[in-house]
């Protein structure tokens, strides 16, 4: 593993705490039923720093005139190396991961008693794990009981995630490469989704061939629950049976992306089980793509975030009005809100190490303005429920369209194109299976 970037982060988060402790410990394992756990994943702000893989590991940081990354993590154990295979131990973890000092977890509760005493300030994530919310109120404790020996605990508890959210919202190039990477697996897994439909196949079988295509390229799980949703389940936003029959005459809903490394990508396509738009889905695809497109057109470092959104809201309002789901003007849709009855959620997330990644989306009461180096979906929808003012042509069509778009100095990457959009070029990959 290149350390390289991992190193650069540490260095740049304990120069922007100026001075104190900063503690950032990982994700717990989870027990599943009885004996068996959950698949592990390290916390998503341990891994930006680390990469360490173990759970029961800990970084500290001590900032200051000379700043230092300690790692506490489980020993070298040959009987659990047996079972559960290879531990780094502290000299072997402090060595690959470019730490300053490597101790064993078990000295961690002692050792922190320590290193807080006298210190200015104390970063953490608090409310995050009550567990260790609890360890470190009595680390804090311990220091406080020696005040009669002059020792004294930080004054100041800052959240570290303040800091770590602003750096994790500018991608570095190591975290661009992985997207990109991800990125493209996610992209041909949805090619092999749209080779492998047939009507009368169950969306299960659909989500095997994504599983299948992520794994095979090495990514370790999927980023969230893929959704592939048939016919009418492509209305439910969240749709995750994935069990229902696809009929001939279906569009198919796939919302699902892959994690690489750590790395989130999150892509949506809608296709035809049977390989050809109808009229009212290709109508209701082509508005969907046109507000995609004049979203992306938005994306350029100075404009706000909720510029794409505004920009696809109009498009698809008026293409509303064209297509008859709603009556009025333009602008009096826009005032109403009345486009939300189809379109309900919003255009764009950050993504990176979490799909919803981490940044905040205002500064004060102002949407904040988009940098190079930012990664964030553009994913407009429109769900159309049968009613009885509405079109019956168009009843049960959902489409979301939605690709990971990278800021650049001169507007935006589309990083998941890799995979078709326009329904030309969706039927011709859908024609050339067999
Ligand atoms: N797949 C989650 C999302 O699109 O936000
Ligand atoms: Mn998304
Ligand atoms: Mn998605």
């Amino acid at each position: 593993m290149n350390i390289t970037p991992f190193q650069a982060r540490r260095a740049n988060l304990l120069s922007r705490m100026d001075a104190g402790l900063a503690i950032i410990p990982t994700a717990p394992e989870k027990l599943r039923n009885r004996d068996t756990h959950y698949g592990y994943r390290a916390d998503s702000y341990f891994h930006y720093l680390t990469g360490f893989p173990e759970p029961e590991a800990v970084l500290l940081l001590i900032a200051g005139d000379t700043p230092r990354s300690l790692l506490f993590c489980r020993d070298k154990d040959v009987e659990r190396e047996i079972w559960d295979g290879f531990r780094y131990g502290p000299a072997g973890a402090c060595e690959a991961f470019g730490m300053n000092e490597a101790f064993s977890i078990s000295e961690f509760d002692g050792k922190l008693a320590e290193l807080l005493a006298d210190q200015p300030a104390l970063w953490y994530s608090l409310g995050h794990d009550p567990a260790w919310d609890t360890r470190i109120s009595s680390a804090l404790n311990a220091v406080r009981a020696q005040s009669r020996s002059g020792r004294r605990a930080p004054a100041a508890l800052l959240d570290i995630r303040s800091v770590l959210d602003e750096m994790r919202l500018i991608k570095d190039g190591h975290e661009i490469a992985t997207m990109q990477r991800a990125a493209a697996i996610s992209a041909g897994a949805h090619c092999r989704a749209m080779r492998a439909v047939a009507p009368g196949c169950f969306e299960y079988e659909l989500e095997a061939e994504l599983l299948h295509e992520f794994r095979r390229h090495g990514s370790q799980a999927p980023a969230y629950g893929s959704i592939v949703a048939a016919g009418a389940n492509a209305c439910v936003l969240h749709y995750v049976g994935n069990d229902k029959a696809i009929a001939d005459g279906d569009l198919i809903l796939i919302d699902a992306g892959c994690e690489l490394d750590g790395y989130a990508s999150d892509i949506t396509r809608c296709f035809p089980a049977n390989g050809r738009f109808s009229g009212p889905q290709a109508d209701i695809y082509n508005l969907v793509l046109a507000a995609q497109d004049a979203a992306v057109a938005a994306i350029r470092p100075g404009a706000t975030f909720q510029q794409p959104h505004d920009a696809a809201v109009r498009v698809l309002a008026q293409g509303m009005i064209d297509l008859k789901l709603l009556g009025g003007s333009l602008d009096g849709v826009l005032e109403s809100e009345a486009y939300k009855r189809f379109y309900m959620h919003r255009t764009s997330h950050w993504l990176g190490i979490d799909v919803h990644d981490a940044g905040e989306y205002k500064e004060g009461e102002d949407w904040r303005a988009l940098e190079a180096g930012m990664m964030l979906t553009v994913e407009p929808g429109c769900y159309v429920r049968p009613a009885d003012d509405v079109p019956g042509a168009f009843w049960n069509i959902g489409v979301r369209i939605e690709d990971d778009a990278l800021v650049t100095p001169a507007g935006c990457e589309l990083i998941t194109r890799d995979v078709p959009v326009a329904i030309a070029d969706i039927e011709a990959l859908m024609r050339a299976r067999t």
